[in-house]
């Protein structure tokens, strides 16, 4: 299951995964992108992909697809969090209608609810021998967020340049996976990745980003972008709890991301900016076997 499928990076694992012989169920933003993204998933791999379509910037949305979901998947193996976008600069000085910084919510705390509410679809045939798969898409932009893990999502993020706003949310990227493998693992192995630049609709309004699109050989295509992803969803010598990758291998993350204190906290401060109860411990895995 793979959010932020319906462009991009998810899109070319989606159609990777599939090519492979996997059933992949793919969710978007853009009702046309994605059901674009169904037939070219159908093109690689002969049969159409369920799709499902929600605004993470909207938190009714994402508890919606999460129970359409839920009414017709039993198990997920694998739970890619990919969904994300730099804002623009004038979102980041606004906030969604669930008073809640953008970018922090559609890029970490959608993907954070979704999980929460799909966690026993995850756990379902979950054990330490055959682990369920959190995969996290985050970023190098991680090494410039300034995160405040206590009110990641507050007021604090506002008024603010929108790179730092991006840095911020891919930093909780790492965080949320840290936390998720000390509480989660080994029934389910959360990692991260940084993907490299990919050449995708990310950005794509950002002098930034287009003057390291003409640059030769730094920005890569798709396919090449997903490769990191597709492994870690595939090869058991990823399955590294709290590990952060690219291009296929372990990556060093900043230790502000990687600390275990912030992580906690940023944990707490996540449930409650989406409304979840902290049950402070490991889920109920009796019926995972
Ligand atoms: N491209 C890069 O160089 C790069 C580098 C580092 C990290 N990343 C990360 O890679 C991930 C994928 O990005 P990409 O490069 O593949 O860009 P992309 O082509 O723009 O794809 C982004 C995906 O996220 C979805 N999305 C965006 N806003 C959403 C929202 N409000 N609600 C639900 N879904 C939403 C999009 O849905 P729609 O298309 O339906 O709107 C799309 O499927 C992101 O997390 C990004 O931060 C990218």
């Amino acid at each position: 299951m793979i959010t932020g499928a319906s462009s991009g990076i998810g899109l070319a694992a989606a159609r990777a995964l599939a090519r492979a012989g996997d059933e992949v169920v793919l969710l978007g933003r853009n009702p046309e992108r994605l059901r674009r993204a169904a037939e070219r998933v159908r093109d690689a791999s002969g049969s159409l992909p369920r799709a499902f379509q929600a605004d993470f910037s909207v938190l009714a949305e994402v508890r919606d697809v999460a129970r359409r979901l839920r009414s017709e998947v039993d198990q997920i193996h694998v739970l890619v969090n990919n969904a994300g976008a730099l804002g623009g600069q004038a979102a980041v000085r606004r906030v969604t209608a669930d008073g809640l910084d953008r970018t922090m919510q559609v890029n970490h705390l959608g993907g954070f609810l979704v999980t929460h509410l799909l966690l026993d679809r995850l756990m379902a045939g979950a054990s330490p021998d055959e682990p369920a798969r959190l995969i996290t898409t985050s970023s190098l932009a991680e090494a410039w967020g300034w995160l405040d893990v206590d009110r990641p999502a507050g007021p604090l993020l506002r008024y603010r340049s929108r790179w730092l706003a991006y840095g911020a949310s891919k930093q909780a990227n790492v965080l949320f996976t840290i936390e998720a493998a000390r509480r989660w693992a080994p029934h389910i192995v959360p990692t991260c990745f940084f993907p490299g630049l990919v050449q995708t609709r990310f950005a794509l309004r950002s002098p930034l980003f287009t003057i390291a699109r003409v640059m030769p050989g730094l920005v890569n295509p798709p396919e090449i972008g997903a490769g990191t992803l597709v492994w870690l969803a595939t090869d058991p010598a990823a399955l590294v709890p709290g590990g952060y990758f690219a291009f296929g291998q372990e990556f060093v993350a900043t230790p502000r991301a990687t600390d275990p204190g912030r992580a906690q906290r940023l944990w707490r401060s996540s449930l409650a900016a989406v409304g979840l109860p902290d049950s402070g411990h490991a889920p109920d895995t009796t019926h995972a076997t």
